[in-house]
């Protein structure tokens, strides 16, 4: 098998065969001419291999899965129009009134909104394990899917993946990573014996904050069945534009995680010593709770760093005062974002369950883009003196 960068360019993508376009076309298609009605009925049976309608399979998408299968060395995966549609497609394929999905907190708040709320509509439960040694204690024998995320969204804890997939091992239930923050150029879950992989390809797949995009990876069975239950009934299907896209920006993710993970250590260190800082939660830092598991399982440390300042207010004066950071929810772009994850991202959550998730009033979440961290330091530096200001005054 080739190596991870040379896969990141390659995989999936072979010149067109009917022009010889060296790009993958985007193939602009809803629907595929059978050219014959015995060709229509063994396509419909499974007898032969081949597009029928972009809803559950179109070339550029297909590019893609196979990109993504590839580099998490899975046997396959599958495309969705968002990360929030593979979540749910695969919630809707895999479990049944009664089920529990056990998962490690914090998670991205859509994700666990989407637990708590609606899948305890169709009578599935969802329970938060705490952490990963009381895991297995926290198992019931309705659980079927064990989730989580790591590094954590938004304040970057560390889940120790081999730990997780024994104990679902252990237990024969399946497990399912969401490696959005980490992608698989840091971190593989499968080879920590996780069964499922998911990402929100929104955010580092992509890269450049231009396309939305979720895919799950895993065992072949799996995947077939999340294709022809959640995706094909709830329909949340990639487009073509977007996959094309989405091939583009893998190309580089090598490169781009790189230059992420270097200017994130670089900004975590710069900000560990600002005395208006209360904290830095970057699992790159030795400080860090999660520095010894991430140094076993990740290859990098990732391009989010979270700080904490000490109220709301000054989070408020700290982000009005950034220039070259972009208010904005989202992550993984070559552009560096700021958000204030307590009034965006985790806002659904009850104020009791984030307090319960180390989510403070005065965090404020940083994805470190591609820039000069020497840039990105001077800018981090004179909105901390605005922040340091508001503090004074406060008190
Ligand atoms: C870790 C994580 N998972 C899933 C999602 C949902 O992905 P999408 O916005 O592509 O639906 C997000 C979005 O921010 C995320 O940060």
């Amino acid at each position: 098998m080739k190596r991870f960068r040379t896969r990141a360019v390659h995989a999936g993508q072979r010149p067109d065969p009917l022009t010889g376009a060296h790009a993958t076309p985007v193939y602009s298609t809803s629907t595929f001419a059978y050219g014959s009605f015995e060709r229509g009925a063994r396509l419909f049976e499974g007898e032969e291999a081949g597009f029928i309608y972009s809803r559950i399979g179109n070339p550029t998408v297909r590019a893609f899965e196979e990109k993504m299968a590839s580099l998490e060395g899975a046997e396959d995966a599958v495309a969705f129009s968002s990360g929030m549609a593979a979540v749910s497609a695969l919630a809707f394929t895999l479990l049944r009134p009664g089920d529990e999905v056990v998962y490690l907190a914090p998670l991205y708040g859509g994700t666990e909104g989407f637990f708590l709320e609606t899948l305890q509509k169709f009578g599935v439960i969802a329970t938060d394990a705490g952490d990963v040694e009381r895991l297995e204690a926290r198992l019931s024998p309705a659980t079927r899917l064990i989730y989580l995320e790591t590094p954590t969204n938004p304040n970057l804890c560390i889940y120790d993946l081999a730990e997780v997939a024994r104990v679902a091992r252990a237990h024969g239930i399946l497990s399912c990573v969401d490696n959005t923050f980490a992608t698989p150029y840091l971190t593989r879950p499968l080879e920590f014996g996780i069964d499922l992989v998911l990402h929100s390809a929104t955010k580092y797949l992509g890269g450049h904050g231009d396309a939305l995009g979720g895919v799950l990876a895993g065992p072949k069975e799996l995947i077939d069945a999340v294709r022809m239950e959640g995706l094909r009934h709830l329909g949340g299907a990639l487009g073509a534009f977007e996959a094309f896209l989405l091939l583009r920006g893998l190309k580089t993710l090598p490169l781009r995680m790189e230059a992420h993970c270097a200017g994130a250590l670089r900004v975590a260190e710069y900000l560990a010593k600002h005395p208006t800082v209360r904290r830095v939660h970057y699992p790159g830092l030795p400080s860090h709770p999660g520095h010894a598991v991430a140094r076993r399982q990740m290859q990098g440390f990732g391009g989010l760093v979270s700080l904490e300042l000490p109220s709301r207010e000054a989070a408020g004066a700290f982000l009005n005062s950034l220039e070259l950071f972009t208010q904005a929810v989202s992550l993984g772009d070559v552009e560096s974002l700021a958000t204030h994850p307590a009034s965006t991202t985790h806002q659904l959550l009850e104020p009791a369950l984030r307090e319960r998730h180390g989510i403070t009033e005065g965090l404020v979440r940083l994805s470190i883009g591609i820039e000069d961290p020497d840039d990105l330091i001077a800018d981090l530096e004179q909105a901390l003196e605005r922040a340091t200001a508001t503090t004074l005054v406060d008190s």
